[in-house]
């Protein structure tokens, strides 16, 4: 099933243009003004959905923007181009590929066809061999080459084979109730890899190497260390009978490429598979999520799976003015391109989260950092949001000056938790720490918000020449995402709620936002200039005069 590229460029539009009239009106008003006209924005500004409560009533908007934004989203399309998302139309046209990432998260009686084949059942069908695999090694029935136990899961895989893993593993680890305990390699930095493996016993140790194409040079060259550092710790790296049943109990596999597994030396009866329906940066529900049911189980991760799926299901049919990921997403299009605003914030109250903007940094800026739309033809307008953030309170000793203060707008999500996975008294005793945290995070909107005046500040005594100085211009938008606990299933529906969003950017925007081209001549790039780093002497004429005396400088660091 293929798709219609062609789409029109929204920005010649008649909603693009009442938008920008309606923001050259509406910039220099300020929430403090909006919230006294319209006293009832914060309890109506307020969307319900599963366990997240989400307050968008601090946006710079009135009821006629959302009017307009939802004039936007019907003029470009996005929820006939949702609905050929869920029907597995091939929306990644320049891969000619379908874009089901939502099928992996349907239930097992749910029926979904791809070119004639079940693909639910095919997600079930590796859901079970993961759950038969993950029970095995948390009950201790898998056991590693000498007959220990498994107590520590390795991932190594790099882009979407890590960070979702990693920011899911962070989220949830205190679900762990199997002894099981996770660690990350991505970067090709042989530090990383040390340092993971640092303090591990190779005979309790199981290595998930994670890669879509099995062809990546970083979790390839990893996986080879890792795997040298196993058979010398087992003391049978000369022992030619020994290692492959050794690679067999402690290697396992997560690719859509069972050739490359099984030239590497995994058995592909420990391959656990997915499709190239999944993009990277949408695989932590699919087998990619292995080391997060290790830890968890299989009944975690099915929450998790159930969690998204209910954000799913919201998104496919909640009406556009009450549909979370529409309208946050479009939110994002106001900013970005009508105010000019170059970032959005994520700020998670919850340490918990601390792994969450990266994740969502690969989730926005793969999918939509892009100059092209789908047909081919230049964008008119900029695309691609930025997301940065770091957990509160941290941030707010760090960045948040510039939230306040600073010449730029950003956006800022808040995203917190009525419950915390531990909470102490506080130093007095007389209260909790959870509630002196939270409290933080709403001080934190309400002044961003609506700031202190310049007259508010004189009235408190302030001297005058410090008065500029402390004006909190306020102004500034947040939205406000809120849930009763972090638990497996919150985080599916909040990764769900984010990865729709940047669907529906992607789809105002009109680029293919699943394919990732850029990152290409990079790699390409780096495996051509390995030689001349590494061989004595060889030419570097053909490079730029830069490159060449980078590389010369880096050669005679190394004695080359
Ligand atoms: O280089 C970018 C990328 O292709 C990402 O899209 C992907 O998540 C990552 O590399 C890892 O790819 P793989 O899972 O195939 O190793």
């Amino acid at each position: 099933m293929s798709t219609d590229t062609t789409r029109s460029d929204i920005t010649d539009s008649a909603a693009w243009e009442a938008l920008r009239s309606h923001h050259t009106a509406l910039a220099p008003r300020h929430l403090r003004d909006l919230f006294a006209e319209d006293p009832d924005r914060g309890c109506e500004f307020v969307l319900e959905v599963g366990d997240l409560h989400i307050d968008y009533s601090k946006h710079r908007i009135t009821r006629e923007t959302l009017a307009l934004l939802a004039d936007l989203v019907r003029e470009a399309g996005v929820e006939r181009h949702r609905d050929a998302m869920f029907a597995g139309a091939h929306i990644n046209t320049s891969e000619d590929r379908a874009v089901l990432h939502t099928a992996l998260r349907l239930p097992e009686t749910a029926r979904l066809e791809l070119d004639g084949q079940d693909v639910v059942a095919d997600v079930h069908d590796v859901l079970r061999r993961m759950g038969t695999f993950t029970d095995a090694v948390r009950s201790g029935e898998w056991r590693g080459a000498t007959g220990e136990r498994i107590v520590t899961v390795v991932n190594i895989g790099i882009g979407g084979s890590d960070l979702g893993p990693v920011m899911a593993y962070h989220a949830l680890r205190h679900y762990a109730d199997a002894g099981i305990t996770a660690r990350f390699v991505s970067n090709i930095d042989p530090t990383d890899l040390v340092a993971q493996l640092s303090g591990l016993d190779p005979a309790s140790t199981l290595f998930v190497v994670a890669s879509k194409t099995f062809g990546t040079l970083e979790t390839l060259t990893n996986a080879e260390a890792a795997k040298r550092w196993l058979l010398a710790g087992l003391g049978i790296e000369n022992d030619a009978a020994a290692g492959p049943d050794a690679v067999a109990k402690h290697f396992v596999a997560v690719s859509t490429h069972a050739e490359r597994v099984r030239e590497f030396g995994i058995d592909t009866a420990n391959m656990f598979g997915f499709w190239d329906w999944v993009g990277g940066r949408y695989s932590v529900d699919s087998a990619i999520g292995l080391s997060l049911m290790a830890v968890i189980g299989k009944e975690r991760f099915a929450e998790f799976l159930a969690g998204f799926h209910l954000v799913d299901e919201h998104f496919r049919t909640a009406p556009i003015a009450e549909n979370a990921p529409i309208l946050l997403g479009v939110l994002g299009v106001w900013y970005a391109n009508f105010f000019g605003a170059e970032t959005r914030a994520v700020l998670p109250y919850s340490n918990d989260l601390d792994r969450f903007p990266a994740y969502l940094q690969q989730l926005t800026m793969e999918s939509n950092g892009k100059s092209v739309r789908a047909d081919g033809r230049p964008v008119t307008t900029s695309t691609g949001e930025i997301f940065w953030g770091e957990p509160g309170t941290n941030g707010q000793h760090a960045f948040y000056q510039l939230l306040h203060q600073g010449t730029r707008l950003v956006p800022a999500d808040f995203i917190g938790f009525a419950e915390s996975t531990d909470d102490l008294t506080t130093a007095d005793g007389s209260g909790s720490m959870q509630d002196l945290f939270m409290s933080n995070f709403f001080a934190q909107t309400k002044v961003l918000a609506f700031g202190r005046t310049a007259e508010e500040i004189a009235d408190a005594g302030t001297p005058p020449n410090l008065v500029p100085h402390k004006v909190m211009p306020g102004n500034r938008p947040t939205t406000s995402i809120l849930a009763p606990q972090l638990t497996p299933s919150v985080l599916g529906q909040l990764i769900a709620l984010y990865e729709h969003q940047v669907f529906v950017e992607g789809s105002v925007w009109g680029v293919d936002s699943f394919d990732q081209w850029g990152v290409e001549l990079g790699k390409e790039q780096a495996k051509e200039l390995t030689p001349l780093l590494t061989e004595s002497d060889p030419p570097v004429t053909e490079l730029d005069s830069s490159t060449a005396e980078l590389v010369e400088w880096y050669r005679r660091a190394r004695g080359r």
